[in-house]
């Protein structure tokens, strides 16, 4: 009887502890599937922020689940062993007055299974708390290396030297980026163009930091890639990824990332990126739920999404990749784009695409081709 008394707070509790499991793991896929976009912008705190706020969530509701079950369980047992105790005692006192044969006290037996098994009820729960830990303990390692040991770049004038700079990418038979020797002046805007497979995105991937074991060098301030502070080269180098992480959340939380900006400053970054109209014309505009990875959204507002999330972050020091970061737009738009990005003199733009347009072909001051 005792156990149904708990009945409906074990259900409660085992409801709750479903639907935070639920939330915690999409929570988490969706921070990890944005993994690529947090690192762009130097974001991977969000990511153990995010993780440990969700999972601490977890972790409450969880404990508030097991205590329930104790609870209900010891309860029980508690009654179990006085419904035992008192039977023991009648089947004694029955005995005693040789009412009953003195076999029955085997009935004590069952009492201290009963011990026993309440006791032995705790472990189960103990070694599932231990096993969280491990799982929280994951998540610390994207805390580490803030470039302590590191170098950081000094002056904002930044010139990057690529001296036979190739990439193999593991276990692959031949290289994804033949040897490439190039000096990239601070203010250049270069295009780098070529078929599909060519190895555009992985020379953009090692610049940004993303491919660390490299083979050959490349310097940025004379300091080799890989000696750089991870958040020195991400204050400098900005990543404009070819398919944007859309978090579920709003328009606003997705252009701002953790970070804060007026209402005014969205706007104007937005209508660089020329989606003004398209989040005023949303229900609740700035602040509409995009939904699950952004699923509201077509593929050509992703990617203007991504660029807004670029003109917010950009300042006059910044390198900007562009990889492929306008094929989705219409012509008009990937040219006025484009157009806004190479006119800004103090920026380095490396734009990486399988066909530039020839409107813009003589913004660049030098065009590549791999
Ligand atoms: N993560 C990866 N692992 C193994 N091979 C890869 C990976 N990414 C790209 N490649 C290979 O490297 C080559 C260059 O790819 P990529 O840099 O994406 O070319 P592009 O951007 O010019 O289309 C291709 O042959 C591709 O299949
Ligand atoms: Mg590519």
């Amino acid at each position: 009887m005792a156990p149904q008394l708990f009945q409906k707070m074990l259900q409660k509790s085992n409801l709750r502890t479903t639907h935070e499991n639920e939330s915690f793991m999409n929570h988490v896929s969706d921070l990890l599937q944005g993994f690529p976009t947090l690192y762009s912008y130097g974001l991977l705190g969000n990511l153990v922020t995010g993780v440990q706020a969700a999972g601490a969530r977890l972790m409450h509701i969880k404990l508030k689940q097991v205590k329930a079950e104790q609870l209900a369980g010891n309860t029980g047992g508690f009654f179990n062993i006085i419904g035992q105790l008192v039977i023991t005692a009648w089947t004694g006192f029955l005995a005693f007055r040789r009412l009953i044969p003195i076999g029955a006290i085997n009935s004590t037996y069952s009492l201290s299974y009963n011990i026993l098994n309440s006791i032995a009820a705790f472990g189960p729960t103990l070694t599932e708390m231990r096993a969280l830990q491990p799982v929280f303990d994951k998540y610390q390692f994207a805390q580490a290396d803030d470039g302590r040991h590191k170098q950081q770049l000094q002056s904002s004038e930044t010139a990057i030297t690529l001296d036979h700079l190739s990439y193999r990418y593991a276990g692959a038979q031949q290289d994804a980026l033949a040897p490439i020797s190039l000096t990239i002046q601070p203010h250049a805007k270069i295009a780098i163009q070529g078929p599909s497979g060519a190895g555009k995105s992985t020379l953009l991937g090692v610049i940004a930091g993303k491919l660390p074991d490299y083979q050959g060098s490349i310097k940025l301030q004379n300091i080799e890639l890989n000696q750089l502070a991870p958040s020195s080269l991400i204050s400098r180098v900005l990543y404009v990824d070819q398919a944007p992480h859309i978090f579920n959340g709003t328009v606003r939380e997705n252009l701002e990332l953790g970070k804060t900006y007026s209402d005014e400053q969205l706007s104007d970054a937005l209508a660089k990126a020329d989606l003004l109209a398209d989040v005023n014309r949303m229900p609740q505009a700035l602040d509409t739920l995009v939904g699950e990875s952004g699923k509201m959204f077509s593929g050509g507002q992703r990617q203007r999404l991504a660029l807004t999330r670029a003109f917010l972050r950009m300042d006059k020091r910044s390198i900007m990749l562009f990889d492929e970061s306008t094929n989705s737009l219409s012509k008009e738009s990937a040219i006025q784009i484009e157009n806004t990005f190479l006119s800004i003199a103090q920026l380095t733009v490396i734009f990486v695409s399988h066909q530039i347009h020839a409107e813009n072909s003589s913004l660049f001051s030098k065009i590549i081709t791999l």
